[in-house]
């Protein structure tokens, strides 16, 4: 494989980064093109301003820059169908991205219980309801037990999933959800059994035959310390997980990864790109609580570190169909990220602060999501805004090394989590 080749990132956040700086060190890379990127990629790729959902303006630049490979981040270009339009319109073009249908893992709640259900894979007793069926919902709701999870069938920029321990406010929002609370993806309402256990994610690369599997990771979603407060994209995150190894870890291939490739394969739906799984370990077994189309961000900035392999090795091996017969070479290190914030967020919050960055080295990274650069400075342009990684031969070495970065940094507002992966240690 001496051929080099061109890619074409789409996205913009900490995951993207961490994509454009591991792409960025394979020696089977021409050039690296990024859409729209931030402050953090534009030293790494060519910077181009294409929004992610309009593949024709994607397709033009593609062309002329012979970029023969599209790496998608985020799930939302590919639940409309971006993989679709290059296959009918560009087949040269390889998107390493799941198509339309097989997006819906992530796209639709509904579709995602019924195909695990039809594969038998683990996951928390549901049904689903629609507009005119409130009185079955509150039935069902009756049937179980408290706290009751609630959840929008669509794509809901991660705000669609309720957890309630009030049956009469869960009645509430189930006419609230089905009156259209969250538009078009809470026209179908998904209730299912609260899972009571610890999360951790899992994550694949699929090329349609097989699979290969990269670390595992766990991220801490609530804006506050202790895990309390307001749901986040995410504010940090810790791989290897310590209590996700060895046996449970095949279990985890058995009853869920191997099903999930096999039963793709067996409803006939073509599934390229990142597979990201979603697990409660609950009594030592593993439950999915969520598919995600893509890499999760910030797993990605924990993940991508430990591995010693060539990512685009991989995808070119995943071209040819032949992912299953790659081995993902990984560190025994372990990663953390720590995510810098903008003071308000996840609720509003001010852009356009300046932000003084300290040293990096290879055992302290700094991925941007939230930054741009005006003037040759660095601003804040987003929630989230730095992810600090580091890494080290102990979960204490790598999370000194987070939170010396988050120490050295500063900007007007700024706000992290002072326990990420303390829970760990
Ligand atoms: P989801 O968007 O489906 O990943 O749900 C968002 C978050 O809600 C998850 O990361 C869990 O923390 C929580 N959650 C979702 N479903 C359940 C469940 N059945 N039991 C307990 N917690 C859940
Ligand atoms: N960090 C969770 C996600 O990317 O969905």
């Amino acid at each position: 494989m001496t051929a080099k080749h061109s890619i074409l990132i789409l996205g913009s956040g900490g995951r993207e980064h961490a994509l454009a700086w591991k792409i960025a060190q394979s020696p089977l890379l021409k050039d690296l093109h990024i859409t729209p990127g931030n402050g953090g990629t534009e030293s790494l790729a060519t910077q181009v301003s294409i929004a992610v959902n309009d593949f024709e303006a994607i397709a033009n630049y593609c062309i002329l820059h012979t970029i023969d490979i599209i790496l998608v981040g985020p799930e939302d270009p590919l639940v409309n169908g971006i993989a679709d339009y290059f296959a009918e319109k560009h087949p040269d073009i390889y998107i390493f991205g799941p198509n339309q249908i097989a997006a819906q893992l992530e796209g639709s709640k509904d579709f995602s219980k019924q195909f695990m259900q039809r594969h038998n894979i683990p996951t928390a007793k549901y049904e689903t309801f629609t507009k005119g069926e409130e009185n079955k919902a509150f039935d069902f709701l009756e049937t179980m037990q408290a706290p009751y999870v609630l959840k929008a069938d669509g794509l809901a920029a991660g705000k669609g999933v309720l957890i309630i321990s009030d049956l009469e406010e869960a009645k509430r929002n189930v006419n609230e959800m089905l009156d259209g609370k969250f538009g078009a993806a809470s026209e179908k309402l998904v209730i299912e059994e609260f899972l009571d256990g610890i999360e951790v994610s899992y994550f694949a690369m699929c090329d349609g035959t097989g699979f290969t599997l990269l670390p595992e990771a766990k991220d801490y979603k609530r804006i506050g310390e202790g895990d309390t407060g307001l749901n986040t994209g995410g504010m940090g995150a810790v791989s290897p997980v310590p209590f996700a190894q060895g046996a449970f870890t095949q279990k985890v291939i058995d009853q869920v990864i191997q099903p999930t490739v096999e039963g793709l394969k067996q409803d006939g739906i073509n599934y390229v790109g990142f597979l990201f799984f979603g697990l409660i370990k609950v009594n030592n077994e593993p439950m999915v609580i969520e598919y995600n189309c893509r890499m999760g961000d910030p797993e990605t900035e924990v993940v991508l570190p430990r591995l010693k392999s060539d990512l685009l090795e991989a995808i070119l091996l995943a071209r040819e169909m032949r992912i299953n017969s790659y081995q993902m070479d990984i560190s025994n290190q372990t990663a953390s990220t720590v995510i810098a914030v903008s003071g308000g967020y996840p609720e509003a919050y001010e852009k356009g602060k300046i932000i003084q960055l300290p040293e990096v080295s290879h055992k302290r990274i700094i991925f941007h999501a939230g930054t741009k650069k005006v003037e040759n400075k660095t601003q804040t342009s987003g929630g989230r805004v730095l992810a600090f990684t580091g890494l080290g031969e102990n979960i204490n070495e790598a999370l000194s090394n987070s939170f010396q970065m988050a120490e050295q940094t500063s900007f007007e507002g700024m706000y992290y989590r002072t326990d990420i992966g303390k829970d760990l240690q």
